[in-house]
């Protein structure tokens, strides 16, 4: 089934939005746009929670955040439990941030890279598959574990672990 994705930008972010919903659409992509819905300035800590919570409520199966630089929307995506946003601005960054952090999130910035890699970026991010080997896996608990406060715990059992 073709994967439903969210988009959601600032307004640095807003023009290559609407092109980014235009070809991800013609893809057969079926794209929601959440948000901010003009070139009028805007916070991106808000947008970026608008977006995430509809992810989160199972609105869609992977998100793409933009501002200017990807960085205030990533840093403020992040901070939500269950959401692993990565900042790409090349392909290999993309296609990792798939198969090593199996990333639901994708964040990139309108002033420091152009439409045609947006575009190439989406291309790889939707296409690559998280890898599933048991260090992938043990990884992205461990970031669930930063997030429900349980990450102590397994340092500690790292810890005696290498001990022995
Ligand atoms: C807005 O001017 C800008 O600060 C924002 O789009 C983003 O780059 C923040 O990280």
């Amino acid at each position: 089934m073709m994967k439903r994705i969210l988009i959601g930008s600032d307004h640095a972010g807003f023009a290559v939005k609407g092109k980014l919903i235009g070809y991800l659409s013609s893809k057969g992509y079926s794209v929601t746009d959440c948000g901010t819905y003009s070139s009028e300035s805007c916070d991106y800590p808000l947008e970026a929670h608008k977006t995430c919570k509809r992810l989160l409520d199972g609105e869609g199966d992977f998100a793409i955040l933009i501002c200017g630089t990807g960085i205030g929307i990533s840093i403020a995506a992040n901070k939500h439990r269950g959401i692993r946003a990565a900042l790409c601005g090349d392909i290999f960054s993309a296609e990792m941030a798939r198969q090593h952090n199996d990333a639901n999130v994708l964040c990139m910035g309108a002033r420091v890279i152009g439409f045609d890699l947006m575009k190439d970026i989406c291309d790889t991010f939707f296409t690559t598959e998280a890898l599933t080997e048991p260090r992938h896996i043990r990884r992205q608990q461990e970031l669930a574990a930063i997030e429900n406060g349980t990450a102590d715990e397994l340092c500690a059992a790292q810890d005696t672990e290498e001990n022995v």
